[in-house]
């Protein structure tokens, strides 16, 4: 039945605009014709060492966004990456194939490298080969991912090749990231810099969650300037930004409408970000309201935990009985 699928998302806090268009929404549609997993990488949040009681919270909180996103666990596999620890076994395998000199290079390493200098651990290191693991556990051909993650999914078909090669059988294809669109999506955040991210601040994500009064106070706070003064002038990035994110939750007559007054030097901010809110606010509500259902409702979070860890495990030990064969670890008992 078409691609496997598989996705995931860190429960580092709640779901914003950015992970929904850049991972959820393609996973969404692709669920009905292919066989899908989703999952919450509780794992490879402990990057940043959360309280443990944050990340139970977080864990709860990401799962019912993604049902109220409109992920279907009788359509999808949708588990907690702990309770697949088969993932933790092939992550150890594969990092004894992943050389230092690459992982060193990840651009997302550096980045944090830079931004938390005093937490600079193994961990961090090897979340590439971590990420490996989730995808090749399953043998997944299309992640549904935003730009961001492009460079992690090169390596993955880099460890899985690799693998391939050095056992001489053909167990792991090769997984591309998938996005419905032409292009891997990239939404800016609201400070006029760069992507909407969880570790940017809350004021700079538009979270699914967010009531509309919250929404609208980033939103109306949003960086501008003093408007266009020449006809059809090239905009600031941090205009550019705002435009990115009406594109996607306004339509294609809205993003006319406001493009041709920056073009004639017409528009006028407070009309231009009252109006995103409005097209933001339409398009979270429904999400939010569900969100809020489904999160009350511990027992039901239970049973699709359950449920997605007992299909999660089936796929996975298929994989994992030939890794062990290929690589020579089976028990003498
Ligand atoms: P995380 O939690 O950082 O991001 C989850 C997903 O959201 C996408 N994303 C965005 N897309 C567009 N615009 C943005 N501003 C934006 N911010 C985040 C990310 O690209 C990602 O798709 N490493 C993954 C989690 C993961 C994973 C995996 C994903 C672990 N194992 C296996 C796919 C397959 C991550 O970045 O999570």
């Amino acid at each position: 039945m078409g691609e496997i699928v598989l996705s995931g998302i860190r429960p580092t806090g709640p779901l914003h605009l950015g992970n929904y268009m850049g991972a959820v929404t393609n996973f969404v549609k692709m669920q009905e014709n292919n066989r899908c997993y989703f999952f919450v990488a509780d794992y490879h949040s402990l990057t940043t060492h959360p309280l443990a009681e944050h990340l139970q919270e977080n864990i709860k909180q990401v799962l019912s966004e993604y049902l109220a996103a409109g992920i279907d666990p009788n359509k999808s596999t949708l588990y907690i990456q702990s309770d697949l620890p088969e993932t933790a076994e092939l992550y150890l395998y594969l990092n004894m194939n992943a050389y230092i000199g690459e992982l060193e290079r990840t651009t997302t390493y550096k980045d944090k490298k830079s931004k938390q200098p005093t937490n600079i651990n193994a961990g961090l290191l090897t979340y590439p080969t971590l990420m490996a693991a989730d995808i090749l556990i399953h043998r997944a051909t299309k992640v549904p991912v935003g730009k961001d993650q492009e460079q992690h999914l090169e390596m993955t078909r880099t460890f899985g090749n690799r693998f391939n090669r050095m056992y001489n059988y053909d167990l792991f294809p090769e997984a591309t990231a998938y996005n419905f669109g032409e292009e891997l999506v990239k939404i800016p955040g609201l400070d006029g810099s760069g992507k909407m991210g969880k570790s940017e601040g809350v004021d700079n994500c538009l979270y699914l969650s967010d009531s509309p009064e919250a929404l609208k106070k980033k939103i109306m706070k949003a960086l501008t300037d003093s408007g266009p003064t020449q006809m059809n002038q090239e905009k600031p990035v941090y205009i550019e930004n705002l435009f990115t994110i009406l594109n996607a939750v306004g339509t294609n007559d809205t993003v006319q409408y406001f493009e041709d007054q920056w073009n004639n030097c017409t528009i006028r901010y407070g009309d231009f970000k009252k109006q995103i809110f409005e097209d933001v606010n339409a398009f979270l509500t429904p999400i939010r309201e569900r969100i809020h259902d489904i999160r009350s409702n511990d027992e039901y979070l239970g049973k699709v935990a359950k449920q997605g860890a007992e299909q999660a495990r089936e796929s996975a030990s298929a994989t994992m009985k030939e890794v062990r064969r290929l690589i020579g670890i089976k028990s003498l008992f």
